[in-house]
């Protein structure tokens, strides 16, 4: 760890979903590693090891689309803080890879459950204890699909587009009351999510790689470290940005990702 980020979130409070894997776990060892005390949550929460970090994580397994979920995470907040929570990392998510023609109404229903409606459920449920403090970040994960079209992934787009909008709306309707409400959304990332698209089909990992203008996918950790940045002190004037962390993707015309004849 590097003095200039030490102590960063010491004594503070936060909220991750998603945790178990990829950016949600990258977020919740950065958060660990920087003083927080943690509530993660995750349908599986077996990666997460406690002992690392003791009596500063609290894990709850299960869907963060029950309607308990919220409740049950505020619940554990107070055996961590007494109730106090700073920060919120609303990141599990899940993809959806079905042209319009052909998604079924259940699964339409199940991408928007868990990365539409849950996410603002629980915002609104860490919400309200923040407008009540008066401070608080909230972070959520959005997506090169929450600003862009995607082909046959009308779902997964129409989620993050959500999300993108969740995002600005809650930060205009809570800056008054000191909670500051920011978007990442990573390109091709590593990740649990992309490591059997990476192992499956090498040929289209490196073909997407290949128009990444850095020429290469993301790291989790690199997604984290730009969301821990956005709930920090350091971030402080810092809300409704909706921030591509995708090697310079969203800033390439797609018509130019065939190369033109130099001569
Ligand atoms: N990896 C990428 O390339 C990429 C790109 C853009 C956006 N994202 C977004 O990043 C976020 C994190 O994804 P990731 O890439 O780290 O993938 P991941 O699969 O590694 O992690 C997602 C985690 O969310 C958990 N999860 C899924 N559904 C859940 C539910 N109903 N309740 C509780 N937990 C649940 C999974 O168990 C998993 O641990 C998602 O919102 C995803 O849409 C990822």
């Amino acid at each position: 760890m590097d003095d200039r980020t030490a102590g960063r979130y010491d004594g503070k409070v936060a909220v991750v979903t998603g945790a178990g894997s990829g950016i949600g776990r990258a977020i919740t060892e950065q958060l660990l590693r920087e003083g927080a005390s943690v509530v993660a949550n995750d349908l599986d929460v077996s990666a997460l090891a406690a002992d690392e970090s003791p009596g500063r994580l609290v894990t709850v397994a299960g869907d963060v689309s029950a309607d308990d979920m919220p409740q049950r995470l505020l619940d554990a907040v107070v055996t961590l803080g007494g109730g106090r929570v700073d920060v919120l990392f609303n990141n599990a998510g899940i993809g959806s890879a079905r042209p319009a023609l052909d998604i079924r109404p259940d699964e339409w229903r199940r991408v928007m459950d868990v990365n539409v409606d849950a996410a603002f459920r629980l915002a609104t449920t860490v919400g309200r204890v923040m407008v009540d403090q008066g401070a608080g970040a909230i972070l959520n994960t959005a997506s090169v699909a929450g600003t862009h079209g995607l082909p046959s992934r009308v779902a997964y787009v129409v989620s993050k587009h959500a999300i993108v909008g969740m995002t600005r709306a809650l930060a205009v309707e809570w800056g008054p009351s000191g909670v500051r409400v920011n978007a990442i959304c990573p390109g091709l990332t590593e990740s649990g999510m992309s490591e059997r698209l990476k192992r499956d089909s090498p040929d289209y990992w490196a073909a997407r790689e290949a128009v990444v203008p850095l020429r290469r996918a993301g790291l989790s950790a690199e997604q984290a470290s730009t969301a821990l940045f956005l709930c920090s002190d350091e971030a402080a004037y810092i809300s409704g940005m909706i921030a591509e962390v995708d090697g310079g993707t969203h800033a390439l015309y797609a018509g130019y990702t065939v190369q033109r004849p130099t001569s």
